[in-house]
């Protein structure tokens, strides 16, 4: 596999708190993953995506290992909190790494509706 890596550190605009990795061929993205720091000392580990393509080969590994490594590079980080909501695809890998299981979450949704709920009803009179 031939590809790079870039880091992005916060901006301080649009991205605020944000720091990401990217994993990068031919001048094309091919993965991603992101941290955000929080109030409190903490740290949330989010965004993790490699193109379907490229799947399986450890590029979520080495990018989560570059984050890893990013944190624990001398003492900036010492007693933060690292957590993260996982899918099932990115679950093992973190614990594999020591993170511990909490609460799942269940993903929700519905569709908005043209008109008010109220509107909808028939009045005859
Ligand atoms: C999750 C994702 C980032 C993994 O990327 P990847 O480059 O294919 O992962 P790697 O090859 O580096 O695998 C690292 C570890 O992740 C876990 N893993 C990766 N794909 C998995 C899958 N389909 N099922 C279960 N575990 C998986 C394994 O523990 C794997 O270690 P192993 O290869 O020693 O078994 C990728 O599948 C993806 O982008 N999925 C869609 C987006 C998503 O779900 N993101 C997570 C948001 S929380």
């Amino acid at each position: 596999m031939n590809y790079d890596i870039l880091y992005i550190p916060p901006s301080g605009t649009t991205q605020h708190q944000q720091h990401a990795w990217v994993a990068y061929s031919n001048n094309i993205c091919i993965g991603h993953i992101h941290m955000q720091m929080e109030a409190d000392k903490r740290i949330k580990f989010l965004d993790a995506w490699v193109h379907d393509e490229y799947r399986r080969k450890g590029i979520y590994r080495r990018l989560w290992d570059i984050r890893w490594d990013f944190i624990h590079k001398g003492e900036e980080y010492r007693g933060y909190i690292v957590y993260a909501w996982c899918k099932p695809m990115s679950l093992p890998l973190l614990l594999e790494k020591g993170f511990v299981e909490g609460d799942s979450c269940i993903y929700v949704e519905k569709e908005l509706m043209n008109t008010p709920p109220g509107e909808q009803c028939f009045v005859s009179c």
